[in-house]
C-alpha cells in the first residue's frame, strides 16, 4: 500500500507535467494554424487583408485556437462579420433616426446612409444563410456571397466620396469589407 502510494505520488507531478507539456503544445500548433493561414491569406490577398488585422479578427474567439480548416475559421470570420453588421445596422438606424445629425430629408448624405441602411439590412438576411452554406459544405457558394458582399460594402463606402459626404461608416465599411473578403479566401481553399 504504502509502496503504491508512493508510486503513484511520485508519478503525479509527472504526469501533470506531460498533460500541461500536451496542452501548451496544442495551443502552440493551434496558435500556429492560425498564423499560418493568417499569413497566407494576407499575402494571397495583394494587400487588401494584413496579417494584423487577421489576427485581431480571429484571436478575438477562442474557438480559433482549436480550429485544424480553413472551414472553421470561416465560420469564425462569418460571425464576427454578423456582429459587425448588426452593430454597424444599429449605428445607421440610430443616425437616420436622430434629429440631431441635422439629416434633412433628400441630402447626400441621408441618400447615402439610406442606401447603407438598405445593404446591411440585406447583408444580415443573407449572414444566416452563407453560415448554413459553410456547414454544409457548399463552399462555392458562401464564397461568391461573401464576394458579393464585399463588392456592396466597398461601393457603398464609395459612394461616399463620391457624394463628398463624410462617411462615418469608413470603420464598419472596412471591417466589413476585410472580414467578407477573408472568409472568401479561406473558403476558396476548401473547395
Ligand atoms: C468588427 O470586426 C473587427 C474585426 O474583427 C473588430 O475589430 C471590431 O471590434 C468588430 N466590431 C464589432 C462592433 O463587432
Amino acid at each position: 500500500m504504502v509502496s503504491s502510494h508512493g508510486i503513484a505520488n511520485a508519478f503525479f507531478p509527472f504526469a501533470v507535467a506531460l498533460v500541461a507539456a500536451s496542452q501548451a503544445q496544442h495551443a502552440a500548433n493551434a496558435d500556429s494554424f492560425m498564423l499560418g493561414a493568417c499569413k497566407i491569406f494576407a499575402g494571397s490577398s495583394s494587400g487588401v487583408i494584413s496579417v494584423t488585422f487577421c489576427m485581431d479578427a480571429l484571436g478575438s474567439d477562442s474557438r480559433s485556437l482549436s480550429a485544424s480548416h480553413y472551414s472553421d475559421l470561416a465560420i469564425i470570420v462569418i460571425d464576427l462579420l454578423t456582429s459587425n453588421t448588426t452593430s454597424t445596422k444599429a449605428k445607421i438606424d440610430n443616425i437616420l433616426k436622430d434629429d440631431g445629425n441635422g439629416l434633412k430629408p433628400g441630402d447626400a448624405t441621408t441618400v447615402c446612409f439610406q442606401s447603407c441602411q438598405a445593404a446591411y439590412a440585406s447583408v444580415l438576411q443573407g449572414q444566416l444563410g452563407i453560415f448554413y452554406n459553410v456547414q454544409a459544405g457548399r463552399f462555392p457558394e458562401a464564397m461568391s456571397a461573401l464576394e458579393k458582399l464585399a463588392n456592396m460594402v466597398e461601393e457603398y463606402e464609395k459612394g461616399f466620396g463620391k457624394s463628398n459626404v463624410k462617411s462615418l461608416l469608413a470603420i464598419e465599411n472596412h471591417d466589413s469589407f476585410e472580414l467578407a473578403k477573408l472568409g472568401a479566401l479561406l473558403l476558396n481553399e476548401e473547395h
